[in-house]
């Protein structure tokens, strides 16, 4: 099922948490919600489930307007932060409520719930009481209460919040393995981008009441469209730049970030965005940035810029340097032979930065679309 939210607006105590909020989402996808505490998440997935009313706005499913039907009328499954067990009921009675509710009772009732009891793989423990339980398994018995009537649509809302990294792995695969088999259309709320790059076949960025962007996890990553997108999803190396200069193929640009001792200049490729005078965001990934030293630098490093070594970390991948290159860092991959306080080199072809234009690449990489026109 499909579902579309129309300028949904929501204000508590004249506050507007929800400004006009847009969001499509698709038939079968597993859809990723990400944002910052506060950001309106959990009013958005309630507002999807009928539990919250907006003040304005529509929210439709498979094209029919739901705006005005109750959460029960609505078939959504919902898997709530705290997982909101009934703590005197067994695990199986937890999981059995819902179809009880919906007068579905004796052996088709016990038929579905071993069923979905068992695809979580809690099975075992369908006696004990939810105070028994460990955090995953209670996060399993609430998918597995969510599921067992069959919804339409899956919500869930950080549900693995309270778990421990291992058993967030192992329950996050299981997860994306179940909805990939059911093909239940899902909205995942979280706010930790490896979680929604992992899961969403689409992440919506949700920052103060609307939608910033919509991506696959790796276009949001790789053309983030707005510096907060890009700084949530990770981008440590953001470059404020003012244009000075424009010729056919290269521009000149002046980095002014906060706290810059003194603002410098560096060699651009030409983006159609350009325009003299224009202030504008480029972003460059670590590992399009070189560290050389004293003596391998030579005239022809168009960008060079003096650093100095501060930080060195390990990012999984492989050594990060943090380079302090005068009231601002740079974050550039390494090869580990360079330490800490060294001096430094920061050298990066001119098509290296790129402007936070939210457009996909094109094959072959260099080609970006941020070279066409943008609207
Ligand atoms: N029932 C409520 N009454 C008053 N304020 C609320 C209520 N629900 C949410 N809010 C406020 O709305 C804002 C967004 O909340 P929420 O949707 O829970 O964000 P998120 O899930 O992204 O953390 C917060 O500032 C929160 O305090
Ligand atoms: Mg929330």
């Amino acid at each position: 099922m499909s579902i579309v939210l129309k300028k949904i607006s929501k204000s508590y105590d004249g506050r507007a948490v929800l400004k006009n909020l847009n969001l499509e989402i698709n038939q079968g996808e597993f859809h990723v919600l990400l944002g910052p505490s506060g950001g309106g998440k959990t009013t958005t997935l309630f507002v999807m489930a009928g539990l919250t009313k907006q003040d304005s706005g529509s929210v439709s499913i498979d094209g029919r307007d739901v705006s005005n039907l109750s959460p029960d009328k609505r078939r959504i499954g919902f898997v709530f932060q705290d997982h909101a067990l009934f703590p005197h009921l067994t695990v199986f009675d937890n999981v059995a409520y819902g179809l009880k509710v919906r007068r579905i009772n004796g052996h088709e009732m016990t038929r579905k719930v071993e069923y979905y009891l068992s695809k979580v793989s809690i099975a075992k423990e369908k006696g004990k009481f939810p105070h028994q339980l460990s955090g995953g398994q209670k996060q399993r018995v609430a998918l597995a209460r969510a599921l067992v009537i069959e919804p339409e649509i899956l919500l869930m809302d950080e549900p693995m919040s309270s778990l421990d990294a291992m058993t967030k792995e192992t329950v996050r695969d299981e997860l994306k393995s179940i909805q990939q088999e059911i093909g239940v259309t899902t909205v995942y709320v979280t706010h930790d981008q490896n979680e929604a790059i992992l899961l969403g076949d689409r992440v919506s960025v949700l920052n103060n009441g609307r939608v910033e962007q919509i991506e696959s996890p790796s276009e949001l990553f790789h053309h983030p469209k707005t510096e907060f997108v890009a700084r949530f999803v990770g981008i440590k190396n953001i470059l404020k730049v003012s244009l000075i200069k424009i010729n056919n193929h290269e521009a000149t640009v002046q980095i002014n970030n906060d706290g810059m001792e003194h603002p410098f200049r560096i060699r651009v490729k030409k983006y159609p965005v350009f325009e003299k005078g224009k202030k504008i965001n480029l972003c460059i990934h670590p590992e399009k940035i070189t560290l050389k030293r004293e003596e391998e630098t030579y005239a022809g490093d168009l960008n060079r810029i003096r650093g100095k070594i501060v930080k060195r970390t390990n990012n999984g991948n492989g050594f990060i340097a943090i380079v302090d290159i005068g009231g601002t860092t740079l974050h550039a991959a390494i090869s580990s032979d360079f330490k800490v306080h060294e001096n430094v080199w920061v050298c990066f072809a001119p098509d290296a930065p790129h402007p936070l234009c939210g457009k996909k690449c094109r094959e072959p990489e260099q080609r970006r679309k941020c070279l066409n026109n943008i609207e």
